[in-house]
């Protein structure tokens, strides 16, 4: 049996990088950012995100993009396209923690 010490570098390597999201958000923010996602993205997006003015966005389209990708589009959107920036409304961990949303096909 190792000694308690001995474990701790394994520990850190197991479970040491925790997620980006959910610790920087303001306290019920997360319940926010998903009522956001499903009524102001999807009224472009579609009521179940797969798409309607703007496209299908659930986790299995978005599959191999990556988190900062898709929370750089969240925050200064597509220019060119009604895809509208949200960075007057959301933090860029707000975004990030979209952008796990979607990716993940729902709350983190
Ligand atoms: C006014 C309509 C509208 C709203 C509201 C809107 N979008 Fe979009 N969105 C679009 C359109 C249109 C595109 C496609 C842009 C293009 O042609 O590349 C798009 C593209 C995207 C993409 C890129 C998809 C891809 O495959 O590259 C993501 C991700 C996205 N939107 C997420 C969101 C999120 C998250 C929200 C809410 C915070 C949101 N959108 C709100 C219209 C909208």
């Amino acid at each position: 049996m190792p000694r308690l010490p001995a474990l701790f570098p394994l520990a850190v390597l197991l479970f040491g990088m925790p997620p980006l999201d959910a610790a920087e958000l303001a306290p019920g923010r997360a319940a926010e950012l998903e009522r956001l996602v499903l009524q102001d993205c999807g009224s472009c997006h579609g009521l179940t995100l797969k798409g309607g003015l703007g496209p299908d966005i659930r986790a299995p389209t978005l599959a191999g993009r990556s988190t900062e990708g898709l929370a750089a589009i969240v925050l200064h959107g597509v220019p060119g396209t009604p895809m509208p920036p949200w960075h007057p409304l959301l933090s860029e961990a707000e975004a990030q923690w979209i952008a796990e949303y979607l990716l993940n096909g729902g709350a983190p």
